[in-house]
């Protein structure tokens, strides 16, 4: 099989297309012929080691020291079963899924061996394999952060820093979803986006310093580092709670002594992963695209993640979708969004 590879860490030119050997399934998984994959923030770190400050050392040992361990990245997919261990009876070959591999990695490739168990959903009818192979990296993390780790309630204001990208663009939907009333932080080009996923209010980082407003909130959820606890602890409520998704050393000490510090990684959990779906197919959450790329175009889908720009998901189209009914390729996608709340 196909499957994008890198054996040295690097700019996105480290990365190829190769010959594989396809994945042997257990008696309890499935092999999965992948439809369409992300490129995501996730792919860039461990292709680059960039990590929040202090954890270098612990990214390392992970990813492996001196080249990566896991030379296949690729977090989340969508595709069809194509067979199955003699274990599995959940699972038919001709079902359509979505599944987060997560820090296994491995989706950049044609096929992919996951657990019967593991985190695998059932793809939602009204999306194309694009779009459902957006859901779990930004959907699961949003979910899990403000949910069941930030605890939050139907009717508290909370501040989202970094609203447009793929955490950032599903924390502000499934926010606005849970009853909260949602300020969004971006760039203008971005704020009539931000405002069509559902926040109320929208605050461009480049003209205005947030931490400076006078609102407080009842949570910050930050995306980007820039939200730390020693510069908008005054922004919030007596029980407010700062969220932060890409946590560093300090940052976890800090958590570790201040119930109103909350750091973490996201589990990604197949209960998680359907209740998105379950969403999806209620309206209520759509995951956002900005480009398509064909798989033989990857070094350029790494390349748009490296930018830091991108609005969403990047995704890597491995079988062309023709039954596609999200954004044009090449473009950013707001028009789903904005049908998504009309
Ligand atoms: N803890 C976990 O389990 C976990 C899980 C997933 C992700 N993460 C981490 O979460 C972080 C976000 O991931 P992601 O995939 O959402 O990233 P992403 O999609 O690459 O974020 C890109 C977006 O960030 C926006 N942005 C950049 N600088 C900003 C700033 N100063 N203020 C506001 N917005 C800004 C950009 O908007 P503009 O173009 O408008 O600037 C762009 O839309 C990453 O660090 C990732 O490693 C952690």
């Amino acid at each position: 099989m196909k499957a994008a590879v890198y054996r040295t860490y690097g700019p996105p030119e480290v990365v190829s297309i190769e010959d594989r050997p396809c994945p042997r399934i257990g008696d309890n998984d499935v092999l999965i012929r992948v439809h369409a994959t992300t490129v995501s923030s996730g792919d860039w770190r461990l292709r680059t080691l960039t990590v929040p400050a202090g954890l270098g050392l612990a990214m390392r040992l992970f990813a492996g020291l001196r080249k990566p361990r896991q030379p296949v990245l690729g977090t989340e997919l969508s595709g069809l079963v194509v067979d199955r261990g003699k274990g599995v009876t959940d699972w038919d070959p001709g079902d359509r899924v979505v599944a987060f591999p997560g820090a296994k990695m491995g989706a950049h490739a044609e096929y992919v061996a996951m657990p019967a168990d593991g985190c695998l959903a059932h793809k939602p009818g009204g999306l194309s394999f694009g779009e459902a192979a957006a859901i779990p990296f930004g959907g699961l993390t949003a979910l899990e952060f403000l949910r069941d780790k930030g605890r939050l309630q139907a009717g508290e204001r909370i501040l989202i820093v970094g609203a447009s990208g793929a955490v950032g663009s599903a924390a502000v939907q499934l926010a606005a979803h849970f009853g909260a009333h949602v300020t969004g932080v971006c760039s203008g080009e971005n704020a009539g986006l931000v405002r069509s996923l559902g926040a109320e209010r929208v605050i461009d980082y480049r003209r205005e310093d947030f931490a400076r407003g006078r609102e407080r909130f009842d949570m910050i959820l930050d995306t980007t580092a820039s939200a730390p606890w020693t510069r908008v602890r005054h922004m919030l409520t007596p029980k407010g709670r700062l969220v932060i998704v890409s946590s560093s050393a300090r940052d976890m000490l800090r958590a570790a002594v201040n119930r109103r510090v909350i750091g973490g990684v996201s589990s990604g959990s197949h209960k998680g992963l359907r209740h998105l779906v379950r969403l999806v197919e209620d309206g209520a959450f759509f995951p956002l695209v900005d480009r398509i790329y064909p798989f033989e175009h990857i070094v350029r889908a790494h390349a748009h993640v490296d930018s830091g720009r991108k609005k969403g998901a990047v995704v890597l189209s491995i079988i062309p979708d023709i039954s596609r009914r999200g954004p044009a390729a090449g473009s950013a996608d707001t028009h789903r969004a904005q049908s998504l709340r009309a």
